[in-house]
């Protein structure tokens, strides 16, 4: 039978908030998960079930009676989740999708950033493992890439509305594929519903594929303005984040290294469309023509 019912853990994230909002408009039943000490605010029409996120037992019990575990816990928790995965293979789900959500982990060839990402990494081994294992239980890790709406926002692109700069990271010009986190909820939402087509693997999405200097072009022109560019070269950042690194503060160097990996010039890992997996999950074509609408539409949610 098709998957029905389906928890979502850390529903009330950046992520699990879209992704549960798509899972109910498309009719999956949906329970939110989350922790005994949560005081978050859960997306509306979910069921709502509490458990301590360190128990198998507890976990298991919210677990009860549910097609698929999509896991979108806070990137601090990402490699806290093996008891997750223990509690939905005993509680008899059918998929669990990881709390992954960036880059395709295959595909990173940064050695510091793959360490930076060990949580993630370790999680997926002992997922493959489990299922493994246990084979009437599968998994689908979803890469999108860095979300486009909620990257502008927290200043992954480096613009800043109000004093109207932007860093530009080297020359600009270096493409980043990207996804709206609509379109991230879209993805999990074709996943569930592509149960045998999706099993077992890694797939890749992404919505757009944009160079920083095209996306400054676009403000501007919506602005009217012109931005004042502030240059950042990638090689100052990555030694920022092996200045961190250096007084173990391994949090603060994970941002400088990310920005340095999709923006700098150097590092040749420019995203193809033909690296998507778009067309598998019926999601529309990567179609860079589009950014210019989404840029108008994250503009309507800004104050500046
Ligand atoms: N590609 C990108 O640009 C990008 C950007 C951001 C995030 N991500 C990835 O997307 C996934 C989800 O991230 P997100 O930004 O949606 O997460 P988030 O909003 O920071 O947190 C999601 C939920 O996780 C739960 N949670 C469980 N353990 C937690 C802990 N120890 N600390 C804080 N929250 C905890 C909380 O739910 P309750 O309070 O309901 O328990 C929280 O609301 C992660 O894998 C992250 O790395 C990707």
């Amino acid at each position: 039978m098709a998957i029905q019912t389906v928890a979502v853990v850390g529903a009330s994230g950046n992520v699990g908030k879209p992704v549960t909002q798509a899972l109910i408009k498309a009719g999956f039943k949906v329970t939110a998960i989350a922790r005994e000490s949560s005081t978050s605010t859960q997306p509306e029409g979910a069921n709502v079930k509490k458990a301590d996120f360190s128990s198998v037992e507890s976990l298991t019990k919210a677990l009860e009676g549910q097609d698929a575990v999509v896991i979108t816990v806070a990137s601090a928790a990402v490699g806290e989740q093996n008891p997750i995965i223990d509690a939905a293979i005993k509680a008899g789900a059918k998929r669990i999708i990881p709390s992954e959500f960036g880059h395709n982990p295959a595909k990173i060839k940064h050695q510091t950033l793959n360490t930076l990402l060990g949580g993630k990494h370790k999680t997926l081994e002992y997922l493959i493992e489990q299922t493994k294992a246990h084979p009437a239980t599968s998994w689908t890790g979803i890469a999108t890439e860095p979300f486009f709406d909620w990257g502008l926002s927290a200043g992954l692109f480096g613009l800043d509305l109000k004093n109207k700069t932007i860093k530009v990271y080297d020359s600009g010009n270096q493409t980043v594929a990207t996804s709206r986190l609509a379109f991230v909820a879209d993805a999990v939402v074709s996943v569930l519903q592509r149960e045998s087509e999706t099993a077992n693997q890694y797939i890749s999405v992404a919505e757009f594929i944009v160079t920083q200097n095209q996306v400054k072009k676009i403000i501007e022109e919506e602005l009217g303005a012109e931005f004042q560019v502030i240059p950042v070269k990638t090689s100052d950042l990555e030694e920022a984040g092996k200045a961190a690194i250096a007084q173990g503060n391994y949090g603060a160097s994970f941002v400088p290294f990310l920005l340095a990996y999709n923006f700098g010039d150097s590092h040749g890992h420019g995203y193809k469309a033909e690296d998507a997996d778009n067309e598998k999950l019926g999601l529309k074509a990567i179609n860079s023509a589009d950014v210019k609408q989404a840029v108008k539409d994250w503009l309507k949610t800004q104050t500046y």
